[in-house]
């Protein structure tokens, strides 16, 4: 059995929970000085002050690491990215900058689709590379588990490339993928308006054998007027539902379009984006225990208005915050600005933009029974800081303070 310890810890900070810390739950963090953490085969064992764990678990065969004054917390989960995709964007940022909406790049044909095309001529060698580089820099900002979506290639042979990559980049990269299947990311230009018959093709032909090769957990589907509609959008996740997947949904993003009433209905894991939810969909949110996940650094490039993530938390919800990071409307994948337009735009407290990063992050994949928070039973997936308190987080707006990474017991980045 391997034995590890973490000890003089400054101090360790973590929400509790096995499941998302909802409402005013968010902002009650776990705080122990001068903490150690004994850790089995990549389980959590004990939690403490350095003194009781040495007292209780000393042994000439646990290793010990010391936590050398930092503050400690649970790895940061990113639980929203499309962080495998074939070429980049650039002029259209530029064009965005200039002006030009996003949607009206969308309509002019440039957008998701000419990111599909590039993908469908990327090979499968190159999206692993490109994915891996993308991934280390993401450990280096104390991301330990991360969600990639599908999406750029709509067609059979192309989804799965994506997905493929995805899984073997989880097989060799410190940091664990969960993988979602997004076909309903765009109508490729192939069914152009043809959407309900994409959408069959979808349910008949492509998500039966995601599932049969365990290829995705998630299904999501971007809801958005000139997108899918609320009724495509429907069956496309009920269909994935009775197939197995756990859903997700791109809602209410640029209209108010009924997204996220839906993710209620059809009993979502998270619905992310929300900028223009409605009071409905709040309620439909809360009533139904989903996940709003808020990708701020999406709105900060669209220069969009922020999700109103202070009402839904003063509502009861549970929010995560992740990074949306794409080749489009988000090529950024900064836990830094994240976190500080968290704090700073959405008027979260720093203790609820940490519970966003970890549990809440968790449980937006369906997963923090294993991960999220620092706790006996979990995942030893912890990042050391190079200050003493995660107040820093905020306060040293948009530095990256991740000093060292452990993922499963093991340290996997130090700088
Ligand atoms: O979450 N909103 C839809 N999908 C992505 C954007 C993808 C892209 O522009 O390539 C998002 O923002
Ligand atoms: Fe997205």
């Amino acid at each position: 059995m391997a034995r590890t310890m973490i000890v003089h810890a400054a101090q360790l900070a973590t929400p509790i929970g096995k499941k998302a810390a909802k409402g005013k739950a968010m902002g009650e963090l776990k705080i122990i000085e001068d903490a150690a953490v004994y850790i089995e085969d990549g389980i959590i064992g004990a939690i403490g002050t350095t003194d009781e764990l040495i007292a209780a678990f000393s042994n000439p065969k646990t290793e010990m690491i010391s936590a050398e004054g930092s503050c400690i917390l649970p790895g940061f989960i990113d639980s929203h990215t499309h962080f495998i995709f074939g070429g980049y964007r650039t002029d259209e940022f530029i064009a965005r900058l200039e002006g030009k909406s996003y949607m009206d790049i969308m309509r002019m044909g440039g957008g998701i689709q000419s990111t599909v095309n590039s993908t469908r001529n990327a090979s499968l060698a190159g999206l692993i590379k490109s994915g891996k580089e993308r991934l280390d820099s993401m450990l280096m900002q104390g991301v330990t588990t991360v969600e990639g979506k599908s999406g750029y290639g709509l067609d059979y042979d192309c989804e799965m490339k994506q997905l493929q990559a995805m899984k073997r980049l989880d097989e060799s990269h410190p940091i664990d993928i969960v993988t979602t299947y997004l076909g309903a990311h765009a109508v490729p230009a192939e069914y152009k308006g043809k959407s309900e018959k994409y959408i069959e093709y979808m349910i008949k032909d492509i998500l039966p054998e995601v599932r049969k090769n365990s290829l995705a957990k998630f299904c999501d589907v971007f809801c958005e007027e000139d997108v899918f509609s609320v009724e495509e959008s429907e069956r496309l996740l009920l269909a994935a539902g009775n197939m197995g997947f756990q859903l997700k949904i791109h809602a209410d993003e640029i209209v108010s379009f009924g997204g996220a009433e839906l993710a209620g209905r059809v009993k979502c894991t998270s619905a992310d984006h929300l900028l223009m939810i409605s009071d409905d969909g709040i309620k439909s949110l809360l009533d139904n225990d989903v996940t709003a996940t808020l990708l701020p650094c999406t709105a900060f490039c669209l220069n969009k208005p922020y999700a109103p993530a202070r009402k839904l938390i003063d509502s009861g919800c549970a929010v995560a915050l992740a990074s949306d990071f794409n080749p489009g409307s988000c090529f950024a994948d900064s836990i830094p600005l994240l976190m500080a337009l968290g704090a700073i735009n959405m008027k979260m407290t720093v203790e609820e933009v940490v519970a966003a990063m970890t549990l809440n992050g968790a449980s937006a994949l369906g997963m923090a029974e294993e991960t999220g928070s620092l706790e006996i039973g979990k995942q030893a997936d912890i990042v050391f800081l190079t200050y003493d308190s995660y107040k820093f987080l905020v306060y040293n707006t948009g530095s990256n303070l991740v000093k060292k990474v452990m993922k499963a017991g093991k340290i996997v980045y130090e700088r």
